[in-house]
């Protein structure tokens, strides 16, 4: 299916957390934009800022600790920032879904299957009669293929499996249809072949409805799977975007490049993986010039001493391919070579 029109387009986000250590800059200015039918794939070390900016486009950062203190979260041309708690709230769920890392946190122990499902439904439907916000929940199960949908719904999650209490939170968050849906690592709590399942199911749900996805994930066979573009985050800030294929051939940050030299190849054999040297940055304390500089190789003192300006790549078929490095503003994008 080809790509829509932009739905969604964060710009220069930034969140701020107070902590013991200081204030922490955990979303330094994120900007992106989401297209119709489109999966974006945020990845990056662990800290770098994804679930942040995920969960600040939805508003819902810990409080009091935490405050978006800046940028524009535009939904259909509305500055989601703008609304009041009332018009959000009816955002959640509606417009916009996520679904988190681990479903055992994401559903009510106490709470029937059908119960929750019926509860995310008239949150958004206030005057629908019993009997058909069950039904809707039933519709709901068959959507993501749980198998006796008119029992399950009677069931409580400690009854069912893992692959099947994250089916049942996809139908939640599908059950409203929204036109986006913020995935946090929904598969690290499953097994491989439960994983392929329900990223096939979430294809499916995609193709079938035009959904949006933003996926976080550490997992770069994912992120070629499933994603049609890629944001590369590290420190706060996205350094490297791109079409899949470009990031995948072409990786142009030495970040993008390291992160990917870290990942074991199928036809390689490896004695050791090769891992990141040096530690991601403290976000209380950030470097003033690039993030990365104090573990680049490449890096000299204008890294150190200025962040780098977003270099476009100049290849024809590669237009929205950027990259933050002043290194790729001498040679260019497009003359990176693996
Ligand atoms: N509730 C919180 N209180 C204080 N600091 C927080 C809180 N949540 C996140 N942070 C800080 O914000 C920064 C970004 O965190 P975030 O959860 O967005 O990282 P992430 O990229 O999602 O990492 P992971 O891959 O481990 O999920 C981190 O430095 C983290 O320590
Ligand atoms: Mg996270």
């Amino acid at each position: 299916m080809p790509l829509g029109d932009t739905i969604l387009q964060v710009e220069n986000l930034q969140t701020h957390i107070d902590t013991k250590m200081g204030l922490v800059k955990a979303v330094d200015g994120v900007s992106f934009s989401l297209r119709r039918g489109e999966t974006l794939g945020i990845v990056g070390e662990s800290g770098s800022g994804k679930s942040m900016t995920a969960l600040s486009i939805l508003r819902l950062v810990p409080r009091p600790a935490a405050r978006i203190v800046g940028g524009r979260v535009m939904l259909n041309g509305e500055d989601l920032l703008s609304y009041d708690a009332e018009r959000m709230r009816r955002v959640r769920g509606r417009a916009i879904s996520m679904v988190l890392q681990d479903p055992q946190t994401s559903l009510n122990p106490v709470y029937s299957i059908g119960g929750q499902i019926t509860e995310a439904i008239a949150n958004q439907q206030r005057k629908l009669p019993r009997l058909e916000l069950l039904k809707r929940a039933v519709a709901a199960l068959k959507t993501v293929h749980v198998a006796a949908p008119e029992q399950r719904v009677r069931d409580y999650p400690h009854q069912l499996s893992g692959g099947m209490k994250q089916r049942v939170v996809a139908a939640i968050a599908n059950s409203c249809e929204p036109q986006i849906l913020i995935a946090d690592e929904p598969t690290t709590a499953l097994d491989a072949t439960i994983q392929a399942q329900y990223l096939r199911l979430l294809k499916e749900i995609q193709q079938e409805s035009g959904l949006s996805i933003i996926f976080i994930t550490h997992d770069f066979g994912i992120v070629a799977n499933m994603c049609d573009h890629v944001a590369v985050m590290y420190g706060g800030r996205v350094v490297e975007y791109g079409p899949v294929r470009a990031i995948f051939n072409s990786p142009a940050h030495p970040y993008t490049r390291a992160l990917l030299s870290s990942v074991p190849a199928v036809d390689r054999t490896v004695d050791r993986l090769y891992s990141i040297p040096g530690q991601p940055p403290m976000l209380w304390d950030l470097p003033r010039g690039c993030r990365f500089a104090p573990r680049c190789e490449w890096a000299d003192s204008r890294c150190h001493q200025e962040y780098p300006p977003t270099v476009p790549s100049l290849d024809a078929g590669q237009a929205a391919h950027t990259a933050s490095c002043w290194k790729l503003e001498d040679i260019g994008l497009e003359n990176v070579r693996c």
